[in-house]
């Protein structure tokens, strides 16, 4: 077979997401300093990692009470904790005495005790041992707690934000959370993850993700060989969704009848569409009724990030899930070395370029939008008025 085409449709009431090359108004200009500029790598830090609300766990890691989970993200040192009370609580990764960092790997613990003078805290957070206590000249043991970041749960996935205004997360999601709904998230666990360290800027991984101009020149021995798809794009700002027609081959009727859960109730499109969801700013998942595969991505520097893979399948997958679940699984990471393969020769390029402005083909609009959404947020801190 020759290779195939992808198209990409915007679903109707969806915003524009015009390419500045069309002869369209032109909205905005996208430039290749957005992937290499250290000041914009700090805006981006202060006026969108630190304002929205991010994915950084799965509950599923920090199942029992007293689960303990630390994480290196954003220059902050966290940890995710399983409470006695049954709430998931996110910590600065610091002691309170003389600011130690306590935890260096997930654990299960029934009291937090700092490793250099065993200051111990509750899971809960608060000081409650003091060695040699009377040494201390008025040590106010309720103001010494561990520091929290404001956490919630929603949809399996343990979310922070370091604003305190931000709306609760479901609010976040806007029209994501109606719709994920039916696929019960919260039953999903991990096949496989893996973290890598990836010589780009983190858009450049979200970018790759949703774009298909790309498929026939980097996936020409994979899926640019058999793909003939109309993805539709739907704008749900500050988010996004692709939805992309599945091969009906001769065995799809038979494995959704053994797969799809029949205690949940999908509109049809859901079973027979992948759904590719970018929640903003840095989490992708493309969801199907028995899978659901995660992209993370965290900035390191604005040529490096930290990109989290994880493919799940239902926590009661009978074989033939768990069967669909490795299969899909293999090709996926098939799939993912060879998107790899360009994201350093992208990366070298885009510095080697100085400002050039990007043409976005009309298979690219998803970037557009994408950007966009990053430039509103970037201005929005600039001039808050
Ligand atoms: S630094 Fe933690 S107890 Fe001293
Ligand atoms: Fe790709």
């Amino acid at each position: 077979m020759t290779g195939g085409k992808s198209i990409l449709e915007l679903a109707p009431g969806s915003p524009p997401i015009r390419d500045v090359e069309d002869g369209a108004p032109k909205t905005r200009e996208f430039n290749t300093s957005r992937y290499t500029s250290p000041q914009i790598l700090e805006r981006e830090k202060d006026l969108i990692f630190r304002k929205t609300w991010i994915a950084i766990a799965r509950e599923s890691d920090v199942t029992r009470p007293g689960d303990c989970l630390p994480i290196d993200e954003l220059d902050e040192s966290l940890v995710v904790v399983h409470g006695e009370d049954n709430v998931v609580r996110t910590f600065r990764n610091s002691c309170r005495h003389r600011g130690t960092r306590i935890f260096s790997g997930p654990c299960h613990l029934r009291r937090i005790e700092c490793p250099y003078h065993s200051w111990t805290y509750h899971l809960d957070g608060r000081l409650i041992g003091v060695p040699k206590r009377e040494g201390f000249a008025n040590l106010d043991k309720q103001t010494h707690g561990l520091l929290s970041v404001r956490t919630e749960c929603w949809g399996g996935f343990v979310w922070i934000t370091f604003n305190p205004d931000a709306p609760p997360v479901r609010e976040y999601l806007g029209a994501l959370a109606p719709q994920l709904e039916p696929y019960r998230l919260t039953d999903m666990r991990p096949l496989y993850r893996r973290t890598h360290v990836l010589p780009c800027n983190w858009k450049a991984v979200l970018d790759q993700a949703t774009e298909s101009y790309h498929i026939e020149a980097v996936h020409s021995h994979s899926i640019g060989r058999v793909i003939d798809t109309v993805a539709t794009f739907y704008g749900l700002d500050p988010h996004h969704l692709q939805t992309i027609p599945i091969a009906d081959y001769r065995w799809r009727a038979w494995l959704d009848r053994l797969t799809v859960p029949a205690d949940l109730h999908f509109e049809p499109d859901q079973v027979r569409l992948f759904h590719k969801y970018v929640i903003f700013p840095n989490t992708l998942i493309n969801v199907m009724p028995y899978h659901l595969t995660v992209f993370r991505v965290f900035p390191i520097t604005p040529d490096t990030c930290r990109f989290h893979y994880e493919f799940h399948i239902r926590q009661k997958a009978n074989l033939v899930d768990r069967l669909r679940g490795w299969l899909t699984l293999m090709a996926s990471l098939y799939i993912l070395r060879e998107d790899f393969g360009v994201l350093l020769p992208f990366q070298a390029g885009a510095k080697a370029a100085g400002n050039h402005r990007i043409p976005f083909h009309s298979e690219e609009q998803p970037l557009a939008y994408f950007h966009g959404v990053v430039d509103r947020y970037l201005e929005a801190g600039t001039n808050p008025n």
